[in-house]
């Protein structure tokens, strides 16, 4: 991605390490990771349990306490190391949870703090009790499935900050196809606006798809695509265009579908971007705004199916519980984006 194009709504914050997996490690592969049956793992703790299930719906391969670090010697001795909870082959990334206290994480920050400092090539990410939280929400589980809605809190990117740059992206994106004629896959639902005011400032010839995916918590884990392609892409030039890009777990599942249609060229386009909650790693071309760690709706987004139609990106209101800043997803077990 060209991150001076992104427009960040946010300047505070970590930014995530370049992982050993790329897109372009992923274009080589040209593999699906197929979903299946949790292993028989001894987990120390429930949560990690949960967070293999969430990683099997992606179809992320894992690996459990696969290596441990050493931190601290004395007189030739270990004695300080950690040992991350997993390992995902596929996305080059340790992650470490914690469902403790807020207060209790400080050590786990410090020990991971000095992990990258005798280890830098590590790619390792601290997963906290909140973000872990989200992730189960998303499938209907945990605390924050069971929140209601509560109304928007406050402007994020107004209605003429979207037009203009979603028009700099759409010109963008005309120089850069000029001899060419791009296929553009829509991820539904919530790109329906983005995608319709973009298509509207390219000048090349284009044709457009959409896509539809379900992830489902019976009938065995795994995204679903429950509206594929209705044309044949391979040999075309292919543009992914996302709402939003939080974990990016869709993203990396869905390119590497799209790379096994052999497209001629793959490139992603994502109006938004939450970087800062990264975990798969996949190289954005197009973004057009980098927003904090917020719940957002408006312009496509939802929650629970209400806001799409706000003219504008807005972030809905913090409640007084563990997580302030971010509402959950949707409670359905099945739902479409
Ligand atoms: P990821 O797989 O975690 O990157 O999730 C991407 C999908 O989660 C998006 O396409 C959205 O459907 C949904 N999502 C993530 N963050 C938000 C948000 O702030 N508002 C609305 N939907 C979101």
């Amino acid at each position: 991605m060209d991150a001076d194009r992104a427009e960040t709504v946010r300047q505070e914050g970590e930014s995530p390490r370049e992982p050993s997996g790329s897109q372009a490690s992923l274009a080589q592969r040209n593999v699906i990771t197929e979903a299946r049956p949790l292993p028989l793992v001894p987990f120390a703790h429930p949560s990690e349990a949960e967070f293999a299930k969430l990683l099997d719906f992606y179809g992320v391969r894992w690996l459990y306490e696969p290596r441990s670090f050493p931190l601290r010697w004395e007189g030739g001795r270990v004695v300080e190391m950690l040992t991350p909870d997993f390992y995902l082959p596929d996305l080059g990334l340790y992650v470490e949870l914690t469902t403790l206290k807020q207060s209790l994480v400080t050590e786990k920050n410090r020990k991971l703090r000095h992990l990258r400092e005798l280890y830098p090539d590590v790619n390792i990410k601290l997963l906290y009790k909140r973000d872990y939280h989200r992730l189960l929400a998303k499938y209907g589980y945990g605390p924050l499935a069971q929140e209601n809605v509560r109304g928007i809190n406050r402007v994020l990117i107004t209605g003429g900050q979207l037009q203009r740059r979603v028009a700099s992206l759409g010109k963008q994106i005309s120089t850069d196809y000029l001899d060419k004629q791009p296929v553009l896959i829509g991820v539904l639902k919530g790109v329906f606006c983005f995608m319709s005011d973009l298509i509207r400032h390219i000048t090349v010839p284009l044709s457009v798809e959409f896509m539809s995916i379900s992830y489902y918590s019976e009938g065995g884990p795994g995204v679903r695509i429950t509206k594929d392609l209705d044309t044949d892409i391979t040999g075309q030039h292919v543009l992914m265009v996302e709402d939003i890009v939080d974990t990016g777990m869709t993203l990396h599942y869905l390119v590497n579908y799209l790379y096994t249609r052999r497209p001629a060229s793959l490139k992603v386009c994502t109006l938004l971007d939450k970087r800062v909650r990264r975990l798969a790693e996949v190289a954005l071309d197009y973004v057009g705004f980098e927003i904090p760690d917020e719940f957002v709706v408006g312009y496509g987004l939802d929650y629970l199916e209400r806001y799409r139609n706000l003219p504008f990106i807005g972030v809905l209101k913090p409640e007084a519980n563990e997580e302030p800043q971010q509402p959950p997803r949707r409670r359905q077990k099945k739902r479409s984006k």
